[in-house]
């Protein structure tokens, strides 16, 4: 997730931009950059960390253009460096491109941009844009942004500035958000509202497939067969503060529905063409010293270490090999049997969390390969790390965890399938229909996410509770675990989580009448076992909100309240039952008057012991 901004009109460009910047730093802040032509020529000016680097570059310096274009960057192809930020050049300097999103074949791309002789600088995706712009143009640069749209798979948000046309910057958007700016003699570009608002409140919201020409007196928009587009004018009501957050009230449940999408990209360039089989290049071991592991631990703390529950689950399931876990605090002091013959996945949102981060020195210590699976490109973890499958979850700014935690589960699924593949315990018909069920679990969260309106009714029987347990079997009760965690962490209703079967070893003490109960029952082969504990709690007068999949009737005659969710296949459910969880803690909070998006005493990351 990147921050892009764009101007054309009659005033100077640089402030513009880097005050557009400014506003979407909390969309990446790793490097930034900006291009505009002076002196007959494209400047480019890019700079490694936050964006006061680059406005210390350029204080002093006398800038006159007034049309360009501005990027704040978070990474995902290629480290934070000057060289990787955007915008990036082709080889004669002709075209400056900026973009948020993947491109997911820039590997074929890029191979055979070389071989008709184009000169790469970056380790980005981003860079196989403005060389094919380069290759294709003949003098037209929407033609020719239209001609690439058309060779490349993937997301992107794209702005092209050319040297050939002054006058005008080029843009494309395709799963990627891009907002046009609609000014008085000047128009603007940005990857979100915020970067907009001091100018105009005025904007056409790009739609997939879209391409726009901006000049100062006026905006066209084709669509991807090159015919026009009539679009309507958005008049945005929303204050500075909430476009910040794309209209939402807190940056948790923002993140909460960017879920489909970081699921997506997180998934993008994972899987063959063929759909039989997950590539994990980032894994650069060989298939012998993968078919030589003899046992995995996971290490994590807080919500990723609830990821890497689920993730024990499916390695053991689909690879058959032994899987240990520990929380990260707990397993750097209680000298784990960990040698060369182990592989240690570490699990980090941020990468920087010190008992995880610990934890993997000191498995590297005793001689194991780490695999870190974190969000953060370059990251202490992802640096020390051996190999690194990042999510591409993009900035994850609630101290509670949701989107980085559906990324998390989905790189445990690409792990898993990725070493049963290659030890061959998984057949390949299982395989494939696991990967074709991955493939639509994106669509899946958004259904959830229209369809939630249960919870509302809960939240306002229960907002007064003091209490809430979560049961769940198997993979359920590992994502009760981290429902209960977003409850506490959120609304500071004590939650506890527990092995439905372990209820009545102690914890059904506590069921009393009106205690509310968040009962999870998606795995079918546990299914009469947890209708049965559903019972256990009713006959101590509990109220039962239950989960279960589409179509399942049974639970209804049981639970007091039942949410269903899209039928999937048993081991992918968390990915969809945790989303309700979510909403269900951030409701709770916001009926209790918490500060969500910071609560008391916790902080986003974690890095002192
Ligand atoms: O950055 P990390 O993933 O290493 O952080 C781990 C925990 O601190 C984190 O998941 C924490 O539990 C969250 N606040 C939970 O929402």
């Amino acid at each position: 997730m990147c921050g892009i901004v764009g101007y054309i009109g009659p005033r100077p460009v640089t402030p513009i931009l880097l005050d557009g910047l400014k506003k979407l730093e909390y969309r990446g802040y790793d490097s930034s950059g900006i291009a505009l032509i002076e002196n007959n020529r494209i400047e480019v000016y890019k700079r490694q960390g936050k964006l006061e680097v680059l406005r210390e570059e350029l204080n002093g310096r006398e800038f006159y253009a007034t049309a360009g274009i501005g990027h704040t960057r978070w990474a995902t192809h290629g480290k934070p460096s000057d060289i990787n930020a955007h915008p990036h050049t082709d080889c004669q300097g002709r075209f400056a491109v900026i973009h948020n999103g993947i491109i997911e074949n820039y590997l074929p791309l890029k191979e055979w941009l070389i071989s008709m002789g184009h000169g790469f600088r970056s380790e980005t995706d981003t860079e196989v844009l403005p060389h094919l712009i380069e290759e294709f143009y003949e003098g037209d640069l929407v033609q020719t942004v239209l001609r690439v749209t058309r060779k490349i798979e993937g997301s992107y948000a794209m702005v092209v500035l050319a040297l050939d046309e002054p006058g005008r910057l080029v843009a494309a958007r395709q799963d990627s958000p891009l907002v046009v700016g609609l000014g008085d003699g000047e128009n603007f570009l940005a990857s979100d509202i915020p970067a907009l608002l001091c100018h105009t409140r005025n904007t056409y919201i790009l739609e997939d497939g879209e391409i726009a020409e901006i000049t100062p007196d006026g905006v066209t928009v084709i669509d991807q067969y090159g015919r026009p587009v009539a679009k309507n004018v958005f008049h945005v009501k929303w204050e500075a503060a909430q476009a910040e957050k794309g209209g939402f009230d807190h940056f948790m449940l923002k993140e909460i529905y960017e879920q489909p999408r970081a699921l997506k990209d997180t998934l993008s360039g994972r899987i063959d063409p063929d759909g039989a089989r997950v590539v994990l290049s980032e894994i650069k071991m060989t298939p012998e010293q993968i078919r030589n592991i003899k046992k995995i631990f996971i290490s994590a703390c807080g919500t990723a270490y609830h990821a890497g529950l689920v993730g024990k689950y499916i390695i053991e399931k689909m690879a058959r090999v032994p899987v240990e876990i520990d929380i990260a605090s707990e397993f750097r002091y209680r000298d784990p049997l960990v040698d060369k013959d182990s592989l240690v996945i570490v699990v980090s949102q941020s990468g920087e969390t010190a008992d995880t981060l610990a934890a993997l020195r000191e498995s590297k210590r005793r001689g194991a390969r780490v695999l870190a699976v974190t969000n953060v490109v370059d990251s202490s973890i992802a640096r020390e790390a051996d190999y690194i499958l990042y999510t591409w979850a993009g900035p994850e700014i609630a101290v509670a965890s949701t989107k980085a935690y559906t990324t998390q589960l989905m790189c445990m699924y690409l792990i898993g399938l990725y070493l049963a593949d290659i030890r061959g315990t998984l057949p390949e018909a299982d395989r494939r229909e696991i990967i074709k069920e991955l493939r639509k679990l994106s669509d899946k969260v958004k259904v959830i996410l229209n369809n939630c309106s249960i919870i509302d009714q809960f939240v306002r029987d229960y907002a007064g509770s003091e209490n809430a347990f979560f049961i769940g079997r198997g993979l359920d009760h590992t994502v009760a675990m981290e429902g209960a965690l977003k409850l506490k962490e959120i609304s500071y209703i004590h939650a506890e989580a527990y092995a439905a079967g372990e209820l009545k070893h102690g914890t059904l003490a506590l069921i009393i009448k009106g205690v509310p109960v968040i009962a999870l029952a998606t795995q079918q082969d546990l299914f009469e076992k947890m209708v049965s504990n559903i019972k256990e709690v009713k006959a101590r007068e509990a109220t039962v909100i239950a989960l279960a999949m589409d179509g399942v009737r049974e639970i209804e005659k049981v639970a007091d309240h039942v949410l269903h969710i899209p039928r999937t296949h048993p081991l992918l459910a968390p990915v969809l039952t945790v989303v309700p969880l979510q909403l269900l803690a951030y409701r709770m909070a916001v009926a209790r008057s918490c500060d969500v998006d910071q609560p008391r005493n916790l902080a986003k990351s974690v890095t002192v012991e």
